[in-house]
């Protein structure tokens, strides 16, 4: 993989993708990222300038992409609109980057014969009940709850297409929850952690029942890295590591690594439409190509996040009180 384009790199799993590729092996990198709110450039910074470039454009500028896919030998699709709560409130800019996105992105590898890897979620196929003991596989039907996604399981449905119609070598991968390093303020864990350091108490949606699928980010990014290398084109990976929790558990786990008492949560607004449970079997994954997770304790990943964000305030404080202004205007 001598040079990857990687769409998305400035957020926050591709970012740490990004990082992980230029440290581990000699490839180059290129990262498109419109540097849309959820971007950060901070999280590209320390990165050998010999080997990375990035690029500011959108996923949607078909002459941008076509030039940059014609410099790659294989693209990671990370570019997304990634917030449902965001996406109900409006939903354009997720038909637009995520499904034009995804189109004009695939138009182009079809031109150049390149090789595709697409980042997908586990939330293509809706959610399952709390005491429905079965989990999601690759041959699980898509049924989307929100905005978000509808758009993202629409971009799986155009590289499916472009599979099997043009021949574009493609693979898809459907990941459940990420945690870690370098995540928006505006998603659950960070939130909740950033609350905390701030002197807020954590926010839970409703009762508090539904059930997240967490990983840690470098065990989706390995994972990714083995699909790209290993994987075969044309094929669905579900990407998850055991790791079922509801939310309530999982903001009295933060409480407790942080020292808080265990009932210091208010309750705000539910999400319209909330799914309730999200479970991955990844099996495929681990028989057909050897993957596993490096993080197989949730509590121990918990805690280096939480020292994470004690550690980067520099990076998260200048989006945190926009963050904090939106959720109140929505009761939540
Ligand atoms: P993120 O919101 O942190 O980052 C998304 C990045 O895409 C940002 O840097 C943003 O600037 C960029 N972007 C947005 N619109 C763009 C456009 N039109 N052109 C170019 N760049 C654009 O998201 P994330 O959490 O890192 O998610 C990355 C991918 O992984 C998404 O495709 C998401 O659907 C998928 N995913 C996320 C999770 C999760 O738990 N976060 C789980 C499974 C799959
Ligand atoms: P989120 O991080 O938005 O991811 P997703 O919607 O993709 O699962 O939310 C994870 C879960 O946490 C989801 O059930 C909604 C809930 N939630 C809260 O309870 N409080 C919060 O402040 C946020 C942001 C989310």
């Amino acid at each position: 993989m001598a040079t990857l384009l990687v769409t998305g790199g400035a957020g926050f799993i591709g970012s740490n993708f990004v990082h992980r590729v230029l440290e581990r092996t000699d490839s180059s990198v290129i990262v498109l990222d419109a540097m849309t709110y959820a971007a950060n450039e901070a999280s590209l910074a320390g990165l050998p300038a010999d080997r990375f470039r990035l690029v500011r454009g959108s996923v949607c500028d078909a002459d941008l992409v076509d030039a940059l896919v014609a410099e790659a030998d294989a693209v990671v699709h990370f570019a997304a609109e990634s917030h449902n709560d965001n996406s109900l409130e409006d939903p354009y800019p997720f038909v637009d980057t995520n499904i034009v996105g995804t189109f004009t992105l695939l138009q182009a590898i079809r031109r150049h014969g390149t090789r595709l890897h697409h980042i997908s979620t586990d939330e293509v196929y809706g959610d399952l009940a709390l005491d429905d003991p079965s989990r999601f596989t690759p041959t699980t039907r898509y049924n989307p709850s929100s905005p978000y996604s509808a758009s993202k399981a629409s971009s799986d449905m155009l590289v499916r297409a472009w599979a099997r119609s043009y021949g574009v070598a493609a693979t898809i991968s459907n990941c459940s929850n990420n945690y870690g390093p370098r995540q928006h303020v505006e998603k659950f864990i960070p939130r909740q952690i950033t609350n905390i350091i701030d002197g807020l108490r954590p926010r839970l949606y409703g009762a508090g029942l539904n059930v997240r699928d967490w990983i840690h980010v470098d065990d989706h990014n390995a994972a990714v890295w083995t699909i790209l290398e290993h994987g075969t084109p044309g094929e669905t990976y579900l990407i998850g590591a055991d790791g079922e929790m509801n939310n309530r558990d999982v903001i009295a786990m933060i409480l407790e690594l942080m020292g808080e008492p265990a009932d210091a949560v208010d309750h705000v607004n539910d999400r319209p439409g909330h799914d309730l449970r999200y479970a991955i079997d990844s099996s495929k994954l681990r028989a057909e190509l050897g993957w596993a997770p490096h993080y197989t304790s949730f509590r121990d990943g918990l805690r280096a996040t939480i020292d994470w964000y004690r550690g980067h305030e520099e990076w998260w404080r200048p989006m945190k009180r926009a963050t904090e202004a939106g959720y109140a205007r929505r009761g939540q």
